[in-house]
């Protein structure tokens, strides 16, 4: 028997949606990156949260096994803690991955007594052969590194069909030195692959971050410029958002349908965001089976959809900002600022009906409203929300009094 047909949206962190909308010009830049034959460019993925950053990474996976890229990498989000010990770890058990079943040398043993027996013993590229060749290499974490990675590099190279091997690291923005600790894990990372790149050694480095994660990486190393081609994702525009609403339910098996109304409607509340498509798509698509099982007419009923999301997504964000934090962003966002600066902020302040502001008050709320993730400043030293529509989402909530 056929399998019924279920809601087929997915809302949710890193869930692979139905249907991947757009990025075809993103894919085409990554197919472009592993035709380097020397790598002198890697990639940064950057955009705000929910714009599809970790699903996108997702399927640059199968562009790299298909035309021959070891694809080895995790998700960095806990690494907070990481330190020199730690990423070598992670190098290594990332490398061991995929590589634990090559091997690299064959030794034929004679068996005592049984003459014609010939018994081989095969050591492999395993993780603790790796973990063997790092201890026993003299000096200080990234060389041990380097020369364990040229190891690999010359075992692996000649094997046919191998290109290289892609890292891919996801919430790369996590990844950080600690000068109090004298630990330099990202430096680490960053002087790992320019050293091996420079030897010819095909490893290509792919991170995902939020916006702020290139300007992290520059105040690291100012090489990081050169070293990455950046990639800002952005929201969908009108027709790859209708193919990401229409395209995963256009299974003949699917007996809901959205007309163009409701289409117009989730386009127009989700900005093109694809978190948000999936979200309020997945609410409009269980509401239309119930109604059109009813025979009532369909209609979305597009409040009680925003103030689940407001509910499920927004207010956790929004509560962790303090009083007076909170009061920045209300003021900017009725002001329909997204991008602004320190003035910007200060100019509003003197006409606002809040307590006033100085500049250096505003300096450390932009800088503590960074660290709570719902700000991050640009290259140029604007800054801009880092939640996408959540200045909709507080003019929306909080009673817009006049100045
Ligand atoms: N191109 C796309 N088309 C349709 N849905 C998408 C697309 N990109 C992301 N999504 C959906 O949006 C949500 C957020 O994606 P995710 O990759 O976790 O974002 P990020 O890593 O940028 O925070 C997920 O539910 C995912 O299925
Ligand atoms: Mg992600």
């Amino acid at each position: 028997m056929e399998k019924d047909f279920t809601n087929p949206f997915r809302p949710g962190a890193g869930h692979k949606p139905p249907y991947l909308a757009g990025r075809v010009e993103e894919k085409e830049e990554f197919k472009n990156l592993l035709k380097q034959e020397v790598v002198l460019n890697n990639l940064i993925l950057t955009g705000l949260r929910g714009v599809g950053k970790t699903v996108l990474l997702d399927s640059f996976k199968s562009i790299a096994q298909e035309s021959g890229w070891m694809w080895a990498g995790t998700d960095c989000s806990e690494s907070a803690s990481i330190n020199e010990d730690t990423i070598a770890l992670r190098l290594l058990t990332d490398i061991a991955l995929i590589t634990s079943n090559i091997v690299i040398h064959t030794e034929k043993i004679k068996e005592i007594g049984f003459t014609k027996d010939i018994r081989e013993e095969k050591t492999y590229l395993s993780f603790s052969f790796l973990r063997q060749y790092y201890n026993a290499v003299p000096g200080l974490p990234i060389d041990k590194l380097k020369a364990v990675s040229m190891f690999v590099w010359d075992s692996i190279k000649s094997i046919d069909g191998v290109e290289g091997i892609v890292f891919a690291y996801d919430e790369a923005q996590t990844l950080s030195d600690h000068a109090d600790d004298r630990q330099y894990p990202l430096s680490i990372l960053l002087d790992l692959f320019q050293y091996l790149q420079r030897n010819g050694v095909k490893f290509v480095l792919v991170l995902t971050g939020l916006p702020t994660l290139l300007t992290k990486l520059v105040e690291t190393r100012t090489y990081s410029e050169r070293l990455f081609h950046v990639l800002t994702l952005r929201q969908l525009n009108d027709q790859e958002s209708r193919d990401a609403i229409l395209k995963p339910i256009a299974d003949a098996r699917c007996k809901t349908k959205f007309n163009d109304e409701s289409v117009k409607i989730i386009i127009q509340q989700s900005g093109g965001y694809p978190y948000f498509i999936q979200f309020i798509c997945r609410e409009v698509y269980d509401v239309f089976e119930q109604k059109a099982a009813k025979k009532q007419k369909l209609s979305v009923p597009i409040d009680a959809i925003i103030q689940k999301l407001d509910n499920d997504f927004f207010a956790g964000r929004w509560s962790r900002a303090t009083e007076r934090e909170q009061q920045v962003l209300i003021m900017l966002a009725e002001a329909n600022k997204t991008t602004f600066t320190i003035q910007d902020t200060l100019e509003l302040s003197n006409k606002s009906r809040f307590k006033k502001f100085s500049r250096s008050q505003i300096g450390q709320l932009f800088n503590s409203l960074i660290e709570r993730g719902l700000v991050y400043k640009d290259k140029r030293g604007s800054y801009s929300f880092a939640v996408p529509l959540l200045n909709q989402y507080i003019v929306r909530t909080q009673n817009t009094q006049p100045y």
